[in-house]
């Protein structure tokens, strides 16, 4: 069966990820279309005041999974633009699994001195349809002194089930779950008994649990007793970005918004626009393709994804990279590596 995946380059760095992510992917050789939205950008937004036209919606949705770059414009400065575009296709799909792998792709790569915990390979599982991200809330007296801003954490039992179940699903050795209990009263009382009643379904997997500042320090001080962290939409977004760092780089990390229950999925990597170095061809196109290798996971493709995956860590070995990974080449010829590395087999 060919499968259809919506492009979605998005702004900065991300056309130029993407560009490299697609190339890869078409020397695979695999019944794969694409159809690419390019006009669904900041300019589009800035020109129309448009995010993503309930047409383009409908259109992604027909299609069987979307490879996203990244958006985001330093002449856009309201969240409109990218909760009307990234937020719209989390929540509209129901894609409420966010799943980042943070894994070592090389030992040179991570920051942390001691060589016995720098060995990170685990999953961030963050909630993506709820927490503070649902726009429920209000301004009163909007533009005065005395303006009141309110953004309801919005846990649901049902959603915050559902993301244990999945947590606990792809769990090798262990779950952490981690949230804010011992301050955030009502919606902590959510997350502890959704995750005691899983750990008890899953006798069989270490359950243990972490208050999000303890947890942002056991990330630095020893990494590698992490398997599968559990956490909401805003913890997952800060420590993912933390743990992308500990496994080598922002530029690598990659990500997969998922409805495991419908199997439809948006692929993205962790990073954003990065408007200080779009343009100059030197962003890492790394995350953009490992990105493009869960989405082959998950369209059916698993030993295609893996060489994905093995290519990029010869890239590495090879210290043919960008210059955020300590490397000289520019995204085109990090691309190139890649393939080469590929074609070598
Ligand atoms: P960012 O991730 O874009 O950049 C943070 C830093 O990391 C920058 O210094 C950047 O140059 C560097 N970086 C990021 N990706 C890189 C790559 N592939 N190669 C080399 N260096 C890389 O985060 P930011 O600066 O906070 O946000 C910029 C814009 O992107 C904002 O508009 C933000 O809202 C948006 N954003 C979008 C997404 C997304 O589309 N999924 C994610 C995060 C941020
Ligand atoms: C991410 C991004 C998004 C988020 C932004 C762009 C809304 O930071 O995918 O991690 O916070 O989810
Ligand atoms: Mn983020």
């Amino acid at each position: 069966m060919p499968k259809t995946v919506s492009v979605i380059p998005g702004d900065g760095i991300g056309p130029e990820v993407t560009r490299e992510a697609l190339e890869t992917l078409e020397t695979l050789g695999l019944d794969l279309r694409f159809d690419v939205l390019d006009h669904v950008n900041a300019d589009t937004y800035l020109r129309t005041g448009v995010s993503l036209s309930d047409e383009d919606f409908e259109r992604v949705k027909a299609n069987d999974a979307v490879l996203f770059g990244a958006i985001g414009d330093p002449r856009v400065t309201t969240s409109d633009y990218g909760r009307g575009v990234l937020l719209r296709l989390r929540f509209d799909l129901d894609l409420f699994v966010n799943h980042r792998p943070a894994t070592l792709l090389h030992e040179d790569l991570s920051p942390l001195r001691d060589e016995r915990t720098r060995a990170i390979d685990c999953v961030i599982v963050r909630e993506n349809t709820e927490g503070l991200y649902t726009d429920i809330g209000g301004v009163l007296r909007g533009d005065t002194e005395h303006e009141t801003a309110m953004d309801v954490d919005v846990s649901t039992y049902m959603g915050v089930s559902r993301i244990m179940e999945y947590a606990y699903s792809i769990a090798r050795r262990g779950v952490c779950m981690v949230d804010k209990s011992n301050a955030v009263r009502h919606g902590g009382r959510v997350w502890q008994r959704a995750f005691k009643e899983a750990a008890a379904r899953n006798p069989g997997i270490r359950s243990t649990h972490l208050y999000v500042d303890a947890a942002a320090m056991r990330f630095v001080s020893d990494p590698s007793e992490f398997d599968v962290i559990v956490t909401n939409n805003s913890y997952g977004d800060i420590l993912s970005d933390l743990a992308a760092m500990l496994a080598g780089g922002l530029g690598n990390a990659a990500s997969a918004n998922i409805n495991p229950v419908t199997g439809f999925g948006l692929y993205e990597p962790v990073h954003g626009s990065a408007p200080d170095i779009a343009g100059q061809g030197i962003g890492n196109p790394f995350g953009a393709i490992l990105s493009s290798a869960l989405m082959l996971e998950h369209l059916g493709w698993p030993h295609e994804a893996d060489a994905l995956r093995r290519a990029v860590g010869t890239a590495i070995a090879l210290g043919q990279v960008t210059p955020d990974l300590g490397g000289s080449l520019g995204t085109k010829e990090a691309g190139e590596a890649v393939r080469s590395a590929l074609a070598a087999g």
